[in-house]
């Protein structure tokens, strides 16, 4: 069966590129027709590796192509899933499988909302990598991936695709707890190190404000159901601080570069669902508003 990726950003085009050089049928969705005709011209994805730099000419198409899509590889930003899905919403069989690659939380139901004879299989990825304008990933360093069903707990038989890939993956039936464990150690890091201009290790000196983040997100997640998502998160903020202590933050990053954020579907959800589950989190709130207001006066989106 045929992949198909929309989004051949960096984890997009690394997954492309490994799952073509594995043999099997892979084909990108870009965006229009300028952006397929600079592709073309490329010849195709580069990946950059350690140990070598390779060409894959990997098919491509536009969104209005007429292929029908059984499986596709949703590899877009979180604020960009529910447009990209409507793209090619009219190609997807009935009982297409979708994986969702965004980060955070919210953009998954919206999309699920939209596609309800669709199985979307939901995903929080580790993997570290980079994509210039060239169509050229470079890879920055082996992650994982975690990937479930909420609503159905059977894996996918395709799973052995990926690991013949070399796509490191587990099949978890509580994918939430996943994504729910990330969204909390993203609010509790990223926004701090753009409003302290730090790279994730700066935090160390900033220990009471991310323990009294740690807190409210420990209550947030507790009244989500999401307790073993809770468990010690104080602890593993302190350890990915620590262990990432050079690297710049993803939301660092994008504000650095001028680019959007996921700020929405990051601190935005997380404070939607507070307001759910009628939960006051006075510091998640001020934090919030401090990087609504440092993105605006950026010019930057505040969702
Ligand atoms: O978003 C990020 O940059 C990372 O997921 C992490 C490790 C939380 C902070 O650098």
């Amino acid at each position: 069966m045929t992949w198909h990726i929309l989004g051949a950003g960096s984890l997009g085009g690394l997954w492309a590129a490994r799952l073509a050089r594995t043999g099997l049928p892979v084909r990108l969705i870009l965006r229009d027709r300028a952006r397929l005709a600079g592709y073309r011209r490329l010849g195709g994805l580069t990946l950059v590796e350690p140990e070598q730099t390779s060409l894959y000419p990997i098919p491509a198409q536009t969104p209005d192509d007429p292929e029908p899509i059984d499986r596709l590889l949703l590899a877009c930003k979180a604020y960009d899933a529910e447009e990209a899905v409507a793209s090619v919403a009219a190609r997807l069989t009935p009982g297409a499988e979708l994986i969702l690659l965004q980060n955070g939380l919210g953009s998954q139901d919206a999309v699920a909302a939209r596609l309800p004879r669709a199985r979307c299989i939901l995903a929080s990825s580790t993997e570290g990598a980079f994509r210039d304008d060239n169509f050229r990933v470079v890879f920055a360093g082996q992650g994982f991936t975690w990937l479930g069903d909420p609503r159905e707990p059977t894996a996918p038989a395709w799973l052995a695709e990926l690991h013949a890939a070399g796509i490191p993956h587990q099949w978890t039936p509580d994918i939430l707890a996943r994504l729910w464990r990330k969204l909390a150690l993203n609010c509790a890091i990223n926004p701090l190190t753009v409003l302290h201009t730090c790279r994730n290790g700066g935090l160390a000196e900033h220990a009471a404000e991310v323990a009294g983040l740690c807190d409210e997100l420990v209550e947030l997640l507790r009244a989500c159901g999401q307790d073993s998502a809770a468990e010690d998160l104080q602890a593993e903020v302190e350890r990915v601080i620590q262990a990432t202590a050079a690297n710049y933050s993803s939301m660092y990053q994008d504000v650095a570069h001028g680019r959007r954020t996921e700020i929405g579907y990051l601190l935005g959800h997380a404070l939607a669902e507070a307001q759910r589950h009628d939960l006051s989190l006075p510091r998640l709130d001020e934090l919030h508003r401090r990087l609504s207001a440092h993105l605006t006066r950026l010019g930057l989106p505040t969702r």
